[in-house]
């Protein structure tokens, strides 16, 4: 993860890389830092609370200058802590620092660097694989940077992203990717290197995607990139819109909040006034790629992975197709056994995550091109690196924990077991108008959910007290129960479980008494009868349930059984409507114990390291 900014101008840069910083908190937060060329030195400030303190002692030390790089960092090796933020400095110890470098990614190969650089001579400020490139860039320096960083990209394995600068070569900064994203932004006589386009968003909208292998040397007024072999590459510049994400928080208290209240807007955006269901809403050649297919591979991580996992009851009961869903950081590793007429879909709200572009990357290395990506950034790698897509409209999602990205992921996934049904002539036109239908009156309905919180907010008060829960759910409110244990745990740091309800009895029940909440998504399906047994397991053993139950189950509260009722039921895509009220009860319980809910402890929104 980690963020990174880098400029050269001839103006102070340092408003820009801190305004960048701010816009790249999203990717960690452990600690931020900023490093700038004056008056013949480099000047560096580095703070381990968020950019707004940065920015306060910036202008106290007086940090400008008009060549610079700035971090915001997730910390992998060593602590969040000063001496372990980025820049990380080189040179000399008898003079000043001559090399200052920033870095995204993990080098795997950094205690055998680390050895080799002690034995020339280099004393290591911080416990960081970063320092290593640092050291390595400046022991391999004679007198052209550019030259140092491809020969230091050599030695390096792992993945990373970095950006360097020279106290001897004040007016260029050179950045290199492999496996971490990093982009290059154009000026006029001024040039910007960052981890995603929207740093640099105000400043500049022409943008180029670096690939992996590449070096870009950044002048004044030149770019030069070269590729994994050293040979000279254009890259296209695109003019990329890019929203800032500096919305406003109006009347809510937290962006969670507000992201929840726009589940209504997010969702009518991304079904984009749909009026039938046709392959080619997943790009031109998907009709053909459907026909082709006998099955479906879905890839994802954390919140995505359930969007996935519910997606695998649609597909089949809809399309009957074979769908197999798993963790991308597991799927990457595992020998498997690959089949040329897979639909492998990725499922990633950034399109950045390590895991899942690798896995995208193992599945395409073992013969299967059939590639498709739900994805809420058009510009991102995945889709990029996909055949199909469904680019998800949920707007910028400023909340760590995924709310709206989630429920668009789902009607997005949900449009796909329509399309995969009708290419295999599994969906009647009644089918298709009907459901159509009921996706259009989606919005209203999740507003009409969202018309709870009062209710789930005093749950949320009893929840505070607690320090574990457990969540249930059947079929395909399966996924959605594991979904709601993630988010409680994310934000309010609960451990929270999720079950089948099913499953209760062969061990988890054990863990039943009268401290343990039980969340219980309870839908009006053909499985109710069954997560009423279920339910009355907990119950006899003292167990507090806690109930979502659809207006027509039947389930009243009593003695240690509570129960809110859903406004309507939905049919199959209840998933979606089941996952509002799990998401305000984790937001409110995290309000009630005063935890940091748009940026809870250790996290961070975009997970671009292994
Ligand atoms: C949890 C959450 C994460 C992400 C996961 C994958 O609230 O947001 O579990 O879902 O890190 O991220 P994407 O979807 O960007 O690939």
């Amino acid at each position: 993860m980690c963020g990174i900014v880098g400029a050269v101008a001839q103006r102070d840069i340092t408003p820009v890389l801190l305004e960048g910083l701010k816009r790249l908190e999203y990717r960690g937060y452990d600690s931020c830092g900023v490093a700038v060329y004056a008056e013949g030195e480099l000047r560096r400030a580095r703070s381990t609370e968020r950019v707004a303190e940065l920015l306060s002692q910036v202008e106290k030390d007086k940090v400008a200058g008009f060549t610079g790089i700035a971090h915001t960092r997730w910390a992998t090796h060593g602590a969040p802590a000063t001496h372990n933020a980025h820049p990380h400095f080189s040179g000399n110890a008898k003079s000043s620092p001559r090399i200052a470098l920033v870095h995204n990614g993990i080098i795997e190969n950094h205690d055998e660097l680390r050895e080799e650089l002690q034995a020339a001579g280099y004393v290591f400020e911080s416990q960081t694989d970063t320092e290593v490139i640092a050291h390595l860039v400046d022991h391999l320096y004679a007198g052209d940077l550019l030259e140092a960083v491809q020969q230091a990209t050599r030695r390096l394995t792992g993945a990373y992203a970095i950006a360097v600068f020279c106290r001897d070569e004040p007016h260029r900064v050179v950045g290199a990717r492999h496996g971490s994203p990093l982009v290059v932004g154009r000026g006029v006589n001024e040039n910007f290197l960052a981890s995603d386009a929207l740093a640099l968003a105000g400043t500049t909208d022409q943008i180029t995607y670096l690939e992996d292998g590449d070096v870009v040397d950044l002048q004044l007024a030149r770019v030069w990139i070269t590729d994994s072999e050293g040979r000279a590459v254009d890259r296209e510049v695109h003019t990329v819109q890019v929203h800032t994400g500096a919305a406003e928080l109006g009347p809510y208290r937290h962006y969670m909040q507000k992201e929840i209240f726009e589940q209504p807007r997010a969702v009518a955006d991304t079904l984009q006034d749909i009026e039938s269901i046709t392959p080619e809403l997943f790009g031109d050649q998907a009709y053909k790629v459907f026909k082709d297919i006998d099955n479906v591979l879905i890839l994802a991580c954390g919140t995505s992975y359930y969007a996935g996992l519910t997606a695998r009851y649609w597909i089949e009961s809809i399309a009957k197709i074979p769908v197999n869903v798993e963790i991308a950081s597991e799927y990457r590793y595992r020998d498997s056994v690959p089949n040329p007429r897979s639909l492998v879909v990725t499922i990633s709200q950034s399109g950045e995550t390590a895991d899942t572009l690798a896995a995208l990357k193992h599945a395409r290395g073992l013969g299967m091109e059939h590639t498709l990506t739900i994805c809420n950034v058009a510009t991102s790698a995945m889709v990029r690196e996909c055949k199909l897509a469904y680019i998800t409209r949920a707007g910028v999602e400023i909340g760590v924990a995924s709310t709206k990205a989630f429920t668009t992921q789902l009607t997005a996934l949900f449009l796909l077991a329509l399309a995969l049904a009708q290419t295999k002539d599994k969906l009647s036109e009644e089918k298709e108008a009907e459901s159509l239908k009921a996706l259009r009156h989606l919005p209203v309905a999740i507003g009409a959910v969202l018309a709870l919180e009062p209710q789930i907010m005093a749950w949320a008060d009893r929840f505070a007290s607690k320090e574990n829960a457990l969540f249930l759910g059947r079929g395909m409110h399966y996924p959605i129960a594991l979904e709601g244990a993630l988010k409680l745990k994310e934000i309010s740091y609960i451990h929270a479980e999720a079950y089948p309800a099913g499953e209760l009895k062969h061990g988890p029940l054990a863990l039943v008494t009268e401290a343990m909440p039980v969340v219980t998504i309870a839908p009006r399906d053909e499985l109710l009868e069954k997560l009423k047994s279920n339910m009355q397991e907990v119950h006899a053993r003292g167990g507090e349930l806690y109930v979502f139950a659809d207006a027509d189950t039947r389930i009243g509260s009593s003695e240690g059984i509570h129960v809110i009722r859903m406004p309507e039921n939905y049919g199959k895509l209840s998933p979606i409507l089941h996952t509002i009220p799990l998401q305000l009860l984790a937001y409110h319980t995290a309000c009630a114990r005063g935890t940091d809910v748009d940026k809870p402890r250790n996290l961070a929104k975009s997970v671009t390291v292994e």
